[in-house]
């Protein structure tokens, strides 16, 4: 499957799915066309180039949704992309865009999507002393992590001292299980 892969910062999934295409549970699987932000200080870059990785930049900032999604549009035309992997990116989509790649966009929530949706989903697992989250990968529809559940993983929260540890816990399951659900999808494992 050919990927491109969105981000908006820092872009540690990212990094681990690319790291899966390269000698993990992706490889021989999956291909990274693009790695693409919105953001042009996303650090995330950097890792990308420094592992050989076509980047993109397209500017969100003062722009309309429709006219931000448009620009990604195009530059995604001349491209055979088969699914958008989202990974930290920080931008609602456009109806005519999900329309346009629908069933083929996928994100990545650090929380029951059906619990909390939106932003500070490690602070809202901390604040609620949660012994458990449950990391979320689904289908992207134009609401905010709202479309349809592939898979889910649990992370033990228990014992956990201070909002840092939460994340990290977090995002060491993020980081196996979005290669792991994605090799799966793709190998016709999961619907
Ligand atoms: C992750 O926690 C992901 O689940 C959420 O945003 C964060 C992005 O981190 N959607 P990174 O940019 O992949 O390091």
């Amino acid at each position: 499957m050919k990927l491109a892969i969105f981000i908006s910062g820092r872009g540690s999934n990212m990094e681990a799915i690319a790291s899966a295409v390269e000698h993990g549970v992706l490889r021989g699987i999956a291909t990274i066309e693009l790695v693409l932000s919105n953001n042009p200080e996303a650090k995330g870059l950097e890792v990308a180039r420094s592992m050989n990785i076509p980047t993109a930049v397209v500017v969100s900032k003062g722009k309309k949704r429709q006219e931000f999604d448009r620009e990604v549009m195009a530059l995604l035309a001349d491209k055979e992309i088969d699914y958008i992997v989202l990974a930290g990116f920080m931008r609602r989509l456009t109806a005519e865009f999900t329309g346009r790649y629908a069933g083929k966009i996928i994100n990545i929530h650090p929380a029951d999507t059906r619990q909390h949706r939106g932003l500070h989903a490690y602070e809202w697992a901390w604040e609620n002393r949660l012994d458990m989250t449950m990391i979320t990968i689904h289908y992207v529809n134009e609401k905010i992590d709202d479309g349809q559940i592939i898979a889910q993983a649990p992370v033990d929260l228990r014992g956990a001292k201070s909002l840092e540890e939460v994340e990290k816990r977090g995002l060491a399951v993020e980081h196996v299980f979005y290669a792991q659900t994605l090799a799966k999808l793709f190998s016709g494992k999961l619907k």
